[in-house]
């Protein structure tokens, strides 16, 4: 049986783009339904919508008997997955609040199928904090985010909000309907990349991690069902879709942001290369070549996932090693002094393991002494094996539904 979508176009100048994307889901074998708001009738017509959908387009709650046979509720059960492309400013917002004052929104709000929301507006609307307060929530509450690509706005300005490409709408619906939901409802918090250590205000210390471990593992339990938060130290990777990306940069910011999401976390992936010290002071001017020896005074950085280890609950706990020698010893003696149900040991004597590269050898510890060593695989295909073993661990500690 064919899938069914539930297109909803909002009034943004690019829902004139919404005509081209239903032409796509047509021909990919979708059933696309459009809802339009009144609004997105003044940049296209409901007959272009209803020609490429090759079904009624629906504007009104209750225009027309014929239309109210499959009003708001049977569209919203009918939606295997209900896209918002573009979604407006005005539409988050409502949808936030759970206002249904127009067939649209109320569909959103009575559906119980995946949403797909992929926002367009003027830079200025996208970074208003309450904006970002409202896609927050809606992120939180289980929302897909598509979010906009950074260019030339149609307002003239430059900046983040313009519709994301169609091609990452469609992979990001399609991402939805292959993937197997076996995390769904549970928060994934996932630290990646490396920190920095700022010496002055040009220099810092920091290692050769990419982020790409941890990207990884982030996009594998999104797609798998999870809301997954991703705090990462600076690096060159686009976010997974539908990721919720902290940025940080020190170790200290790495903890801050960490703790604050560990509460409401089911489980806790640590692929981050987190720097062990610091230098003690950081000079406020850029410090001079003077001397021909100079001496930097470190100090520790706070463990994140040996506090994490001291004042878990019932939270899934998944810390990594990066170890060049004594690999079963170091492996066995962290993962118990850590307090972690999973260590994910990579071995950086091998060829293609570790920092920087697209591939990962690793061994998986566990508390009860099984491990399993993997062979040489993608990342990618690492955190699937990664992902596979947490959701054990969850279902034994009889916390999946
Ligand atoms: O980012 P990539 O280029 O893809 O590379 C991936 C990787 C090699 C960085 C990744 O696979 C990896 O091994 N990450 C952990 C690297 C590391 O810091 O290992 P460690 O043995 O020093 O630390 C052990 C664990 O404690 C790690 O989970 C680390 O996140 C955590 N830690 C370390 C220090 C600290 N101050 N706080 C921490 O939480």
């Amino acid at each position: 049986m064919k899938k069914s979508i539930v297109l909803g176009i909002t009034g943004s100048i690019a829902a004139y783009k919404a005509a081209e994307l239903t032409s796509m889901l047509v021909k990919k074998g979708y059933e696309v339904y459009v809802i339009m708001t009144q609004a997105a009738t003044k940049f296209v017509t409901p007959l272009t919508l209803q020609t490429l959908s090759q079904h009624p387009v629906y504007v009104e709650m209750f225009d027309s008997p014929q239309s109210w046979e499959i009003g708001h509720i049977s569209l919203a059960q009918r939606a295997d997955v209900v896209l918002v492309a573009p979604a407006t400013a005005n539409f988050i917002a409502k949808l936030a609040a759970g206002l249904a004052d127009d067939l649209l929104s109320a569909t959103l709000l009575a559906t119980r199928a995946p949403v797909i929301i992929a926002p367009a507006m003027n830079v200025g609307m996208y970074e208003n904090p309450i904006f970002q307060k409202s896609m927050q929530f809606l992120k939180e509450q289980g929302y897909f985010f598509v979010e906009p690509d950074e260019g030339r706005l149609a307002c003239g300005t430059t900046g983040k909000g313009r519709l994301a490409e169609l091609d990452k709408i469609v992979s990001a619906l399609e991402e939805i309907f292959s993937a197997k939901h076996e995390l769904s409802g549970k928060h994934v918090l996932v630290t990646a990349g490396p920190t920095r250590e700022p010496i002055d205000p040009v220099r810092f210390l920091s290692n050769y991690s990419s982020g790409k471990m941890g990207y990884a593992i982030a996009q594998e339990a999104r797609e798998r069902g999870a809301r997954v938060t991703l705090v990462s130290g600076p690096c060159h990777l686009e976010p997974p879709a539908g990721v919720d990306l902290i940025p940080v940069e020190t170790a200290q910011e790495m903890f801050d942001a960490v703790i604050k999401h560990f509460d409401t976390a089911d489980v806790v992936i640590k692929a981050a290369a987190v720097a062990d010290f610091r230098p003690r002071q950081r000079a406020a001017e850029k410090i001079k070549k003077d001397e021909a020896v100079m001496t930097l005074e470190l100090e520790r950085t706070p463990d994140i996932l040996q506090h994490l280890g001291d004042n878990k609950r019932d939270q899934v706990l998944v810390g990594f090693a990066a170890e060049t020698e004594n690999i079963v010893e170091n492996a066995r003696a962290k993962l118990k002094r850590k307090n972690l149900d999973l260590l994910v040991a990579n071995d950086l004597t091998e060829e293609g393991a570790g920092f920087g590269v697209d591939t990962n050898v690793a061994t998986l510890f566990f508390p009860d002494g099984t491990t399993v060593k993997l062979p040489k695989m993608t990342k990618r295909e690492l955190a699937r094996a990664i992902i596979d073993q947490v959701i054990k661990l969850l279902t034994t500690k009889k916390r999946m539904v």
